[in-house]
């Protein structure tokens, strides 16, 4: 069993946050509502606890609040920003509206030795983020740095091993932040670092042996990153046991279906079936025009074939899928989604029901704990190629929500030749890590042109390229001028049917990533 560290979720945006910045101390940490009872916290024997910041005030009785016994059951507590508050609120100091609230890089000055401040200089600079602050705080503590309009930016109780920062250390513009937390997770709850991806996969597929036994496993391969270090996971405990199904609905980028199915026939033991299915899907949307109704029955039919693969599959086996930590938390809001019991499949953007006729021994989840960047080592170790594990995100619809109109065969064809030579480009330039997604759109409209003596009468294909963190918000890129113009060169050039590019320079807001 790992050292684990549990944050305690009030409903902070950084939630995530901490736990990855915990994680790359090679320290297993994991989220829990604040809804979780006293008995379960102290049954998981953790060896830590950080309270996250939340939008509330402490005073608000609507606020989460939680039973101040949790600060008497012997495991270090760290309370940044809200959590810090709370750990006043409950001992009884006081917080109050601060006169002066304090948003973004603020000094802070260490004004006492404690464990958190071991390679901290005397002054740094800190997030801050409140409109509340500590007046006093409780009895026990004793204030260890401020701010010029924070009187307690930190305190600590060290016989009770508790610690409060109102300041947020998890976030980059935190200068010392990670040795702070670094700190806590160290000198204070005493852990050593045995979270190590390499243990991870030994671990893991040894649990998967037990599991599984004899028995079977299914699992939905899209080609995308977490399915795809899942199967390699499961490959390697049960080998032929397990059996990949890869729905082919032509809607995919050029060639990405061969290479997918190339990829894991040569290099990972396992059973592969690729249902090429293209035909039907161009059938089924025939003349549709609307973007919500091509994506509903792209993901209908998806399901449908997937389905009738895996019911073929299914007798006496269990059901994988590459759900990963992320998937599991509603962040922000406090609330934790346990989906492990329920044979449920992942996508971007929906959980879809299993159908009920068809029966699993159980459900697996190999990569159910593991942050992204966490999947993307597993994945490198593993031996999957370089470019299925860094590849960028690709809707479940595939090229249909990146024609606009109706869709064809032609059309599909035009599109992907373009986006070939775009990713091409990028690829020699290797322009591709300053961006986090990029593609060509089939625009639907169509312009005059010139070719030689000839007039012509061609289609617009559009460049989206964009930068972004979370894909809620996105800028669009500024890729050198010159870069463009090869490929729009090359695509009038090489693609036929195609005589104009245009870039799309919309941020996210007002747009979106995609076009339909
Ligand atoms: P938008 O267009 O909503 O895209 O700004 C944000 C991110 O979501 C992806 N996306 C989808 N992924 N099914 C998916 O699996 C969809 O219907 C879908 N629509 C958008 C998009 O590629 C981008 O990464």
């Amino acid at each position: 069993m790992n050292e684990k560290i549990l944050v305690l979720d009030f409903g902070g945006q950084y939630n995530q946050l901490i736990a990855r910045r915990v994680r790359d101390f090679n320290v297993y940490a994991e989220i829990l509502p604040y809804t979780t009872d006293l008995e379960t916290i102290k049954a998981n024997g953790y060896k830590g606890i950080i309270f996250t910041g939340g939008p509330n005030s402490v005073f608000d009785m609507e606020s989460p609040h939680y039973t101040k016994d949790i600060l008497d059951i012997g495991v270090p507590v760290l309370g940044i920003c809200y959590g810090c508050q709370l750990i006043a609120w409950m001992g009884d100091g006081k917080v109050a509206t601060a006169p002066v609230s304090e948003y973004g890089k603020i000094e802070l000055q260490l004004s006492k030795d404690s464990l958190l401040w071991e390679n901290v200089p005397e002054k740094s600079v800190v997030w801050m983020s409140h409109t509340d602050y500590i007046s006093e705080p409780p009895k026990g503590f004793e204030i260890i740095a401020k701010t010029d309009n924070c009187p307690c930016a930190a305190m600590q109780n060290v016989d009770r091993k508790l610690y409060a920062v109102q300041f947020h250390p998890e976030v980059t513009h935190s200068e010392y932040g990670n040795q702070m937390l670094r700190n806590f997770v160290f000198n204070v709850c005493g852990c050593t670092g045995d979270w190590k991806m390499d243990s991870f996969i030994d671990t893991t597929v040894e649990k998967l042996r037990e599991k599984i036994g004899d028995k079977k496993v299914v699992l939905g391969l899209s080609g995308g990153v977490d399915s795809s270090v899942a199967a390699a996971l499961l490959s390697r405990a049960v080998g032929k046991q397990l059996t990949c199904v890869f729905v082919d609905q032509g809607l995919m980028r050029k060639d990405e279906g061969d290479f997918v199915e190339k990829t894991f026939t040569s290099l990972f033991d396992m059973n592969f079936v690729r249902v090429n299915c293209g035909d039907h899907f161009l059938a089924m949307l025939k003349g549709v025009v609307d973007p919500e109704q091509k994506r509903k029955i792209i993901g209908t039919e998806f399901y449908k074939v997937f389905w009738d693969e895996v019911r073929k599959q299914a007798e006496d086996g269990f059901f994988a899928q590459g759900t990963i930590y992320p998937d599991r938390i509603e962040s922000g809001k406090g609330k934790s989604k346990d989906k492990a019991n329920t044979a449920v499949i992942k996508t971007h953007h929906n959980m879809v029901e299993k159908p009920s006729d068809i029966q699993f021994l159980g459900t697996i989840e190999p990569l159910k704990d593991l942050f992204k960047d966490e999947v993307r080592k597993v994945g490198e170790m593993l031996g999957i190629p370089h470019e299925l594990v860094w590849r960028q995100p690709f809707p479940g619809p595939g090229l249909g929500v990146r024609i606009v109109g109706d869709i064809t065969a032609e059309k599909i064809r035009i599109l992907q030749d373009a986006d070939f030579v775009l990713r091409d480009e990028m690829a020699k330039n290797g322009y591709e890590k300053n961006l986090s997604q990029f593609f060509c759109v089939y625009t639907g409209s169509k312009s005059v042109g010139v070719m030689g003596d000839h007039r012509t009468y061609e289609n617009v294909i559009a460049i989206r390229a964009v930068t972004t963190d979370d894909f809620m918000t996105a800028d669009w890129a500024r890729i050198p001028y010159d870069i463009l113009a090869t490929v729009s060169n090359r695509i009038t050039n090489e693609v036929d049917g195609v005589n104009r590019i245009v870039y799309d320079i919309t941020s996210k807001p007002p747009g979106t990533v995609e076009w339909e």
